[in-house]
This record gives C-alpha cells, structure tokens and sequence, in this order.
C-alpha cells in the first residue's frame, strides 16, 4: 500500500489515543459515539468517527503511550480508512511510532495486484522521521528478500539484490563463484553449492572509510535448503526459501548503516548457495577441507549453513574486524528452545550484550543470550577429522552450532552470532505472516550509539 509522512501543517483527520477503560479524554460527539458502539478503548481496538454528514470525521485508538504499546501504532496502518491522519497529543518515542507506521503498512505484493490502500500520516511530533524511514527501509528489505521465492531469489539474484544496494550506498563488491571458490580456498561454500544449477559464489560488499573501525556481517545465504542427500521431509522443506534470511538480514543492516553514514569500515560477506542435491552432492561421511585449514567430517548435509558460514567467517577473521556479526537461521533446535519470535544470540562480549540487550529492550526487536557452553565442544569430535558438522545425540543444537562457529573465529575482537528464524508464523499489528527482520533494529541502534558520524 501506499505510505507517506505529512508536514505537521498538513489538514489531516484527527486520531486520538485513548487509554485504558476510561474515555475520560473523549469529548463529544465522539464519546456519544465511542458509548453507542460499546467502544471500551482496549489496546489495539479502533473506532471510526463519523461527522454529521456521515463522513470520516476521526478516530479512537486505544492504546496506553507506553513504550511497549508503541508497536501497536502499527495497526493503524492498515486499520484506518484511506486519507491522511493525525496522531493527536504527544507520544513516549515518536521515532518508533513513525516505524511502527511504516511496519504496519508492509505488504508483499510482488505477485498479485497491490492492495491500492494509500495512507498518509502526519509526521509524529518531534520524531525523527529520516532515521525511522531509514530503519523500515532497512526491515522491509530484509522481509521482501526472504519472501521472494527461491525461483527469484536464487544465489545470481541474491547477488543482485547485494549489488543493487552497494550501487545504491557506493559500496564495493566483488563475487567470488563457482571453481573460482577453490582457488580462494572457500572450499565448503563450494561443496555445499555446487550441486546446483546455480554457481554457489561469496559476495563481498565493502563501504565506508579504510581508518574507521572495520565491522563485518556475515549473513547465511542458503537460497534453498532441500537437507541435500539427507534430505527434509516435505514438511520440513516448505520454507526453506527463508533460508537466506540471514543474508537477507544483514543486508538490511546495511542499508541502514550505509544510509545513516556511520564512521565503520562495513564489510558484508555473504556465502550464497542452494543446498541440492545432484549426482556432484556432497555426502555425508566425506572430509572437507576449509578455508582455515581446519578439516570437517560430514555428519548430516543439512547442517550446511555452519559449513558456509565457517569459510565467510575464516575469511573475515583474517583482517582482525573490531566487530563480526553473523546472522543465520542456524538450527531448527533454537526454536524449540525459544520459539520463532525471540532468537539466541551468542557472544564472549559481556559489553556488547548488555548493549545489545539495553537496545533490543527499547526498540522491542526481542533476542535473548545463550551460552557458549565450552563443555559441549567435546560433542562435535570427528574420528578421522579435526571436527564433525554435528554431534551425534543432537542435545544443546543451537549451542553446539554456534561452538562449531566458534572454531573458525580467532582474532575478531569481538564476535556475535545470531541464530535467528527469519519467518512470522503468526501476524502481528507490525509484521504480516511471512519474513521477517530480526535482532537488526537492536543492533542498528548499538552501532549508530557507538560510531555515529
Ligand atoms: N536451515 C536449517 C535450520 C532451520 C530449520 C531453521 C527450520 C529454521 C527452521 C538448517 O540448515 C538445518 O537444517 N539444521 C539442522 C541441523 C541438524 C542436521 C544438526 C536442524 O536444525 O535440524
Ligand atoms: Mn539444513
Ligand atoms: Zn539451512
């Protein structure tokens, strides 16, 4: 649908925020109107207001302005009828409102005609509308990559969206593909790749000044994951095309750092690949080597991500970035320990977790620290290899993934991992069922705090 932010001077219907029970702030004829239609102004609900000549005069919303609440502005969006509107009084974090707007009007409609709704809100008082427009940008690209099906978001065109975007900002990128993977040593993005019709390949976008700390992302960019010869159940395989939603995560981040101009030295390293399977399949029980040197026992071939994600992250270790971030939907197991909603991340870093978390907890993007539990290193010995992929009794699955990283990650200053879902299997005022932006919003916000420009 169609979104825009109004001036404040702009003639707009006015929306009040009613919160709670009491319509005690409702003057009349709305409140008349709120009694008649038992309107009781529970959070999330909307009236309509007609004047006296049966058209929209203005609306009710009830909503407490608490910063939990804030997302919720989300559902005006698309509750609303058509035209321009006015958010009356003042809110706790009219930059988060001006997001949850935005969120709220989000629609994929690549494939069908578009709604043809168009909204307009007047600009929340003192909200700063350039970051939160930069920040929805950031999510919604994020959530049309993920929802793009693999027929048109294979690695060439996960690779183009890449460009489009280092065009966009004048990032450098330079794409590594197919057997030219084996010279660069990226012998695992190969192996995991190369038996599809599309060349597995790493993308790798540079920006911004050479002086300023260096801070790489490395996004997970399996365009789609069949298991490979221990193949998924159908079940299982159905949305494996949100199995570049790390990739697609971080190239959100990108955009919003990129846009904001923050004072780092961006690298994005995206490992982009489908995981096929063909008569050229890697296999389980056969021996990769990496681009660290370490060697790897195939226990299961659709433990894959690690595999990709453990040359990107070989890779970008070796130029000692003061900060590397990974973004992947890891592990079936993360959701079994924490549901869709709310990912793991994993850190050495106490200050930047607690930043981290300080951040998610303002801007309500969830995520919530795991251990990287030591003692399980043990469970990923191979007989023959220096590692296996997998652990044999598949206990502690998101943890394990994340040591199995852990090993491919020496001289970062700091490190974090992100095992995140990708999907909103459930719709939310700000989020439709479908892919989803995930820990980005938390972390845009640690890195314009600690490299603002
Ligand atoms: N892409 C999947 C993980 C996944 C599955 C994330 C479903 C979100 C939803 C990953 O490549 C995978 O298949 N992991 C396996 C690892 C196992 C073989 C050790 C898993 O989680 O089952
Ligand atoms: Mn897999
Ligand atoms: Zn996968």
């Amino acid at each position: 649908m169609q979104f825009e932010f109004l001036s404040a001077e702009a003639d707009a219907h006015p929306l009040d925020l009613v919160d709670g029970d009491s319509l005690g702030n409702v003057r009349e004829p709305a409140l008349s109107w709120a009694k008649s239609n038992a309107f009781k102004a529970a959070e999330g609900k909307l009236l309509i207001v007609p004047g006296k000549d049966g058209a929209i005069e203005s609306a009710l919303f009830g909503h407490s302005d608490k910063p939990d609440a804030m997302l919720n502005l989300a559902a005006l969006s698309k509750g609303l009828p058509d035209g321009d509107w006015r958010i009356e009084g003042e809110l706790c974090d009219p930059t988060l409102a001006a997001i949850a707007l935005r969120l709220g009007a989000y629609e994929f409609s690549r494939y069908r005609k578009e709604s043809g709704r168009s909204i307009r809100f007047v600009a929340p008082e003192n909200a700063d509308i350039v970051r939160a427009n930069r920040i929805a940008d950031g999510i919604c690209l994020a959530r049309d990559l993920i929802n793009t099906p693999t027929n048109d978001m294979g690695p060439e065109q996960l690779e183009a969206a890449a460009r489009t975007l280092a065009t966009a900002h004048g990032a450098d990128v330079s794409v590594t593909a197919g057997e030219a993977l084996l010279s660069e040593k990226l012998f695992m993005i190969h192996a995991v790749g190369r038996a599809s019709a599309h060349a597995p390949r790493l993308i790798d976008i540079r920006w911004g000044p050479l002086s300023a700390p260096k801070v790489t992302l490395v996004g997970k960019g399996v365009c789609f994951d069949t298991g490979g010869l221990d193949i998924k159940p159908a079940s299982g395989m159905l949305l494996m095309k949100k199995d570049m939603g790390g990739a697609a995560n971080v190239l959100g981040l990108a955009s919003m750092i990129m846009g904001a101009k923050l004072n780092v030295r961006l690298r994005v390293l995206i490992p982009a690949v489908e995981n096929s399977i063909s008569g050229n399949a890697f296999r389980p029980g056969d021996v990769l080597q990496s681009r660290k040197g370490i060697s790897v026992e195939i226990g299961n071939t659709d433990a894959e991500g690690r595999l990709i994600l453990a040359d990107a992250l070989a890779l970008a270790d070796e130029e000692e970035p003061a900060l590397l971030i990974d973004m992947a939907t890891l592990t079936g197991a993360a959701r079994v320990a924490l549901g869709p909603d709310l990912p793991p991340f994993y850190t050495d870093d106490e200050q930047f977790a607690a930043e981290l978390e300080d951040a998610a907890a303002r801007v309500f993007d969830p995520l919530w620290r795991m251990p990287l539990w030591q003692p399980y290193k043990s469970k990923l010995e191979s007989r023959i290899a220096d590692t296996n992929n997998v652990t044999t009794d598949g206990f502690a699955g998101s943890i394990t993934a994340a040591l199995f990283l852990q090993r491919f990650v020496e001289k970062a200053a700091s490190w974090a991992h992100f095992d995140v879902y990708g999907w909103n299997p459930t719709a939310k005022p700000w989020s439709p069922v479908g892919g989803e932006a995930q820990c980005i919003h938390a972390l845009e916000q640690v890195l314009s705090q600690r490299y603002r420009g």
